[in-house]
């Protein structure tokens, strides 16, 4: 890993910073190399083989629960200093934030993150990211860590775009989707074979906490 060319540079940053100004999203088929996605996807297995990994919940605070009829992945959020791969993925994230802050100003103050593993058949229903009771988040992003995926594989991310257009996202290795939280509607269609992603949000600082 070590080495590894990926900095403040990097040429997808300026195309996602003009995508999400003028369409609220963005797609980068080529975004992380190859090299790292497989040690990123070795991480989330590992992690999973391990028992690290949750049920993903639902809602916020009193509200929260695992309901497996709208969601049916396992997750585990990142922590800063966890390995070499994760903390690449996070520099590059923030340096995503801060390419964010600069074209758009957004005021993105952190970036929470966690690993998803979606079993065959597992599905997520159709959804807005931002919580109706807690609106610092500002940007999604998924980043998928499945090699040699295939259409008939499923697990599509669809997008529900403006005038009834559906875009859908094939959860390709190496692939990156941003997109505004509170904008655009979403559900993650089951798959026939595992189906593995980091998954985050560019967060504004809550009202009332510094
Ligand atoms: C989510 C989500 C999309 C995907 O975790 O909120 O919508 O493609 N994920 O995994
Ligand atoms: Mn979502």
């Amino acid at each position: 890993m070590r080495g590894m060319q990926i900095t403040s540079d990097h040429p997808s940053l300026l195309k996602i910073v003009d995508d999400l100004a003028t369409h609220g999203w963005s797609q980068q088929t080529i975004f992380l190399p190859e090299a790292l996605t497989l040690v990123l996807a070795a991480e989330c297995r590992k992690r999973s083989d391990e028992g690290g990994l949750s049920p993903a919940s639902v809602g916020r605070g009193s509200s929260q629960q695992v309901r497996e009829a709208v969601r049916g992945d396992r997750i585990q959020w990142l922590e800063p200093g966890e390995s070499e791969a994760c903390d690449q993925y996070l520099g590059l994230m923030d340096s995503l934030r801060q390419a964010l802050n600069q074209g758009l100003f957004l005021g993105l103050e952190d970036f929470e993150s966690h690993f998803a593993f979606y079993p065959p058949g597992a599905f997520y229903r159709k959804h807005v990211d931002r919580f109706r009771d807690d609106d610092r988040r500002i940007v999604s992003s998924v980043l998928y860590l499945n090699p040699a995926w295939h259409p008939e594989h499923g697990g599509e991310l669809r997008m529900y775009l403006k005038d009834g257009v559906e875009h859908d996202v094939q959860p390709v290795g190496g692939s990156l989707v941003v997109f505004l939280s509170s904008d655009i509607p979403h559900e993650v269609l089951p798959a026939h074979r595992d189906r593995l992603s980091l998954t985050g949000w560019y967060r504004r600082r809550g009202e009332g906490v510094f």
